[in-house]
């Protein structure tokens, strides 16, 4: 009995740990990628809600993606649009944006 409360205690810790992971990893690539353009992250991640965020980030970040490609003013980010980078960590940056998505209830810490 010990043993299986053990195993889910730790089985609980390894998700709970590997999601806030993400949600860091996608605030720091959020740093490096997209401030230059848009200002604070978790202001642009409160901007929309959950569901929103989910469906421009679907597909590895289409969405997004389109939005950026289709728009001359966002030239400057569509290599990285374009890059395969962009694709493997998109997750991270959806896991990052629907964490402070506006229907959230996580308030912005003053970072
Ligand atoms: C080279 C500048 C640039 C970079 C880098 C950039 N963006 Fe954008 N982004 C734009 C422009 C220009 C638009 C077009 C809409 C506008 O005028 O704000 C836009 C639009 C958006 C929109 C749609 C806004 C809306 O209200 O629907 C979102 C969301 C967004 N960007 C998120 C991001 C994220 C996340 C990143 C980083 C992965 C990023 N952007 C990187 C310039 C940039």
């Amino acid at each position: 009995m010990k043993k299986i409360l053990f195993s889910f205690l730790t089985i609980t810790v390894f998700f709970l740990g590997t999601a806030e992971a993400r949600v860091y990893k996608g605030q720091k690539t959020y740093v490096k990628k997209c401030r230059k353009c848009h200002a604070g992250g978790q202001e642009l991640a409160a901007s929309k809600k959950k569901k929103s965020w989910k469906k421009i980030m679907k597909n590895k970040g289409e969405g997004l993606a389109d939005i950026h490609l289709e728009d001359k003013k966002a030239k400057k980010s569509w290599k990285y649009f374009e890059s395969k980078k962009y694709r493997k960590y998109s997750k991270h940056l959806k896991d990052f944006l629907v964490e402070y998505a506006k229907d959230s209830g996580n308030v912005p810490a003053c970072n």
